[in-house]
Order: structure tokens, then sequence, then C-alpha cells
């Protein structure tokens, strides 16, 4: 489904977007690869753009990997996608991706810089195989595109079940 659709008679769509550690220094962290967006502001464009669509956000950030997958455990049959920016947990953690798996919840993987063209130990991610899919390299755009497509994806499978 295009995101120009027409959302308002569909149902309402609930969407977790966490963040994981250190991306509450956004806008002083590394200005020069992570850009100078704060937190906030990224989570108040989400806002708006899932308002738009007929979605509502809920945003959590934290430091700690198991916060992380208490808040995954949490999401069954309360959300409907996950929106997840893992940060460094994204390379070593495969106990956020076993949460994912375990709770089967669909998620989108985003990344402000692009880490398959930063280190080595970043081409990883535990997270890419139960995601949907990556969106890795935009900036603060990433997460914009990562809303959009969960969003679609989504609708689109609404729709499929709708008519199966
Ligand atoms: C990041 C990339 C990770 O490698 C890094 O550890 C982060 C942020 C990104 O958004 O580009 O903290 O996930």
């Amino acid at each position: 489904m295009s995101s120009d659709v027409n959302t308002t008679s569909l149902r309402q769509l609930s969407i977790l977007v966490l963040h994981g550690p250190n991306l509450n220094l956004l806008g002083q962290r590394e200005p020069e690869i992570y850009g100078a967006i704060t937190l906030d502001a990224i989570n108040q464009t989400l806002e708006q753009i899932a308002a738009a669509h007929n979605a509502r956000v809920t945003s959590i950030q934290s430091n700690h990997e198991g916060v992380l997958v208490d808040a995954i455990q949490g999401a069954f049959r309360v959300y409907d996608g996950l929106l997840i920016n893992p940060a460094a947990y994204t390379h070593t953690s495969v106990a956020i991706r076993d949460a994912i798996a375990a709770i089967a919840i669909p998620t989108v993987e985003v990344h402000l810089s692009n880490i398959h063209k930063r280190e080595a130990f970043r081409h990883h991610s535990y997270i890419a195989p139960v995601a949907i899919g990556q969106i890795s390299g935009f900036g603060d755009r990433s997460y914009r595109l990562g809303l959009q497509a969960l969003m679609d994806w989504l609708r689109d499978h609404d729709q499929q079940a709708a008519v199966s």
C-alpha cells in the first residue's frame, strides 16, 4: 500500500520505537557521524508522521540491554510493530535478537550512519536476520523511512489478511 493512501478508515497502528545506548546523546555525540539532530526532535517527527497515518508511536531510549529486552517482551500483543535502532547492541546482542524472534513482532532496523561503510565490527548485525529489513546511512531520515516502511508493511499485511 502506498503511503499516500487515506488511512483514516483503517485501524490505528501502534508502533514501539526503541533507541539503544548513547542515542540519548544525539546532537552532541560525534555530530560529523550522527548529525546535529536531538533524539527528542527525532521522536517528535516520528509522532507527527505516525499521526498523519493513523498510527501511534511510543518511544523508549535505554543504555541497558535488559531494559530493551524487557521492552520488546512487553510489546507482545500490545504493539503491531517495532522500529529499532539497537545502536552498539546491533553488533553484540543475541538477547535482543532472541527477544524479537520470541515475540515475532514485525521489526524494522534503522541506523543513522551507514554501518556497512564503517569499521568492520559494525558490519555484522544480529538483528537483521529477524527484521523485515534494515535502513542505514540516511541520518535522521533513516528513522522516517523506517517508520514509513513499517507502516506500509503492516497495512499490506492487514489487507492480505482481509482478502484471505
Ligand atoms: C548506530 C551505528 C552503531 O554502530 C553505533 O554503535 C551507534 C549508532 C547508528 O545509528 O548509526 O550507536 O546504530
